[in-house]
């Protein structure tokens, strides 16, 4: 090929690759809400990195209401934003908006939730495996309870792929053991108040003595059920056994004073993770697989 060509080729790819506003890459975030320590951290993480890497980021808090967050999906694209990253509240209603972002040829990238859409409207997903993190939590427990147990699960927000996958990989792990059930299952929203209305709901309900155990999707809803059954002189840690999901540091420290005896960690700084794939998408490349694996682990107490 003539050198001549090669040039001007060398130059049009870099036109085409390069961020449309020409300086500063433009993200738009479009964050579940603020509703755990795990999501303020997780915030913190990707703001940080943005700033660390002079990305433009606009983010926005949708508060967990789905119809807000699709609707700041359509305002980034309208403002034509170089890409956009959701952490999406619930699996179902992306199709359109996501049709919307390839037809303006906007790259998007799901983090941490997954959508129900099909896999060719986003670049890629970054995020860990939520229904492992279930089956951590169970096989634990299994293990813990010698394969006999009575579970009260407190449910994270209805329709988000980390409450309905924690809640499939816990299941599928308990139903090889016949004396290992869930008695009573309510959704706590992820939040430490929620949890704590779903413990007492679900004490109440209960009636007899105590359960064996207690899982929940996440910390907070255990922290929050903590104390709804000290309020009723149970020993959390003792009876019931406590498993949750986050590893967030006052959890940590909890599973060192044997309040909650283990929880499997979903990590929260993954902003690096993030804007490596979306940067590298930025600058050409193509070829990421469509779920890029956060790694998950389960923490118990530390001699
Ligand atoms: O989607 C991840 C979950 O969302 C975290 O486990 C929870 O703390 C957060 O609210």
């Amino acid at each position: 090929m003539p050198l001549a060509l090669l040039a001007v080729l060398a130059v049009v790819s870099v036109l085409v690759l390069a961020p449309r506003h020409g300086h500063a890459q433009t993200v738009g975030f479009a964050q579940v809400g603020s509703e755990s320590d795990w999501r303020r951290s997780f915030t913190d993480s990707v703001m940080h990195e943005a700033a660390t890497r002079a990305i433009d980021l606009t983010l926005f808090n949708a508060d967990g209401d789905p119809e807000r967050q699709v609707a700041a999906v359509r305002d980034f694209i309208r403002r034509r934003v170089d890409a956009i990253v959701i952490a999406p509240v619930v699996l179902s209603g992306w199709t359109d908006v996501l049709e919307e972002a390839k037809a303006a040829a906007i790259p998007v990238f799901i983090v941490d939730r997954a959508v129900d859409a099909d896999p060719n409207l986003y670049v890629a997903r970054i995020a860990a495996n939520f229904n492992l993190e279930g089956k951590l939590a169970a096989a634990w427990l299994a293990q813990e309870s010698r394969g006999r147990c009575t579970i009260l699960e407190l449910e994270g927000t209805a329709g988000s792929a980390a409450a309905v996958e924690r809640k499939r990989g816990f299941a599928a792990i308990i139903a090889e053991f016949p004396d290992m059930r869930v008695v009573g299952a309510r959704s706590g929203n992820f939040t430490r108040e929620g949890g704590r209305a779903a413990m007492e709901a679900l004490l109440a309900d209960l009636g007899t003595g105590p359960p064996c155990a207690v899982f929940a999707h996440n910390d907070d809803m255990m922290f929050g059920a903590i104390e709804a059954m000290k309020a009723v002189g149970l020993e959390p840690g003792r009876l019931p056994l406590t498993v949750s999901v986050d590893a967030v540091a006052p959890a940590l420290q909890a599973v060192q004073a044997g309040i909650l005896n283990a929880t499997v960690e979903l990590r929260s700084n993954i902003g690096g993770e993030i804007f490596d794939v979306v940067q590298a998408y930025l600058r050409g490349r193509r070829d990421f697989p469509k779920w890029i694996v956060i790694a998950s682990d389960l923490h118990v107490k530390q001699p």
